[in-house]
């Protein structure tokens, strides 16, 4: 890898990276288009991390597709599809992690300990192995991008981190690699997260009180066959912090579960003019 980017380096080119775990959809396919818009040579790594599984149930359930995938991107005309071994990420003796604090804490975090420093450290570790200029997130995962801007901020690295919009079926599902594991029943219930998500924003963005607009929306969730809201929360767009109010640029994150499957989504919440201040966030005087 070090070779073939130094390579293109000497030739003057920009190296794009997508990072993926496979079983690749037209959100990876989203992300590698944009890469291809940006970089003159692009990489897709699969690599399923065992660091950011805390259930290893979870870990083995994840769908395993690489022929599939190396076919689904043919077309795209990447470059390099990596798809590195176990030992290449994690050699004999490794024992380093990259842990965030803040943005990471709470959401995914908090129901998936060491989730994150798992993210963190592996997404490090490819975007260091491929020399990435730059490299292409979701905002379906928009806790994983605040966590992997952080990184890149705080060490330094070169890589410039490009946000892309989720991208939905037609009945506006988030796609995921986790919706093939919905059954035919729960595929038809599973839009009605994106739909809640929605009303709860708009009530909050017209200056709705934020802790009921929560409320109504889990409630909602549940009524229509969801088996469990792990979270829905408003927090603030950039540091993820709590929000009882939408005083500033907020985001709402929801995390349910239906039919054994954990379904994740979220939206930004525009301040509201005049929202009761959150009293929190103000800093004591010194
Ligand atoms: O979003 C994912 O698929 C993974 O968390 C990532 C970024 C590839 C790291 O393993």
């Amino acid at each position: 890898m070090r070779d073939l980017t130094n390579s293109w380096r000497r030739a003057g080119e920009t190296i794009g990276v997508v990072l993926t775990m496979g079983a690749l959809h037209d959100g990876h396919l989203s992300l590698v288009k944009a890469a291809h818009s940006r970089a003159d040579r692009v990489i897709v790594t699969i690599f399923v991390n065992p660091r950011q599984f805390n259930n290893p149930e979870d870990l083995a359930k994840y769908p395993k597709t690489e022929d599939n995938d190396a076919r689904i991107l043919g077309p795209l005309a990447i470059d390099v599809l990596y798809i590195p071994d176990p030992e290449e990420i994690y050699p004999t003796g490794f024992s380093t992690t990259i842990s965030v604090t803040g943005v990471s804490d709470g959401l995914c975090g908090g129901d998936r300990p060491g989730h994150f420093d798992g993210v963190a450290t592996v997404v490090t570790k490819l975007l260091l192995q491929t020399d990435a200029d730059c490299t292409f997130f979701g905002e379906k995962d928009y806790q994983q991008l605040q966590v992997v801007r952080r990184v890149v901020a705080d060490l330094d690295l070169k890589t410039e981190i490009v946000a892309c919009p989720t991208v939905r079926e037609d009945d506006g599902l988030a796609m995921s690699s986790r919706n093939l594991r919905l059954g035919t029943e729960a595929r038809e219930v599973s839009p009605v997260i994106g739909r809640v998500l929605e009303s709860a924003a708009n009530v909050i963005s017209q200056g709705g009180n934020v802790a009921q607009a929560l409320e109504t929306a889990r409630q909602a969730l549940l009524v229509a066959g969801f088996d469990a809201v792990d979270y829905f929360e408003l927090r603030d767009d950039h540091d993820l912090q709590p929000l009882m109010s939408a005083d500033r640029p907020g985001r709402l994150f929801v995390a349910a579960w239906l039919d054994g499957v954990r379904l994740i989504d979220n939206t930004p919440v525009k301040a509201v003019f005049n929202a009761p201040i959150d009293r929190r966030k103000i800093p004591e005087p010194a």
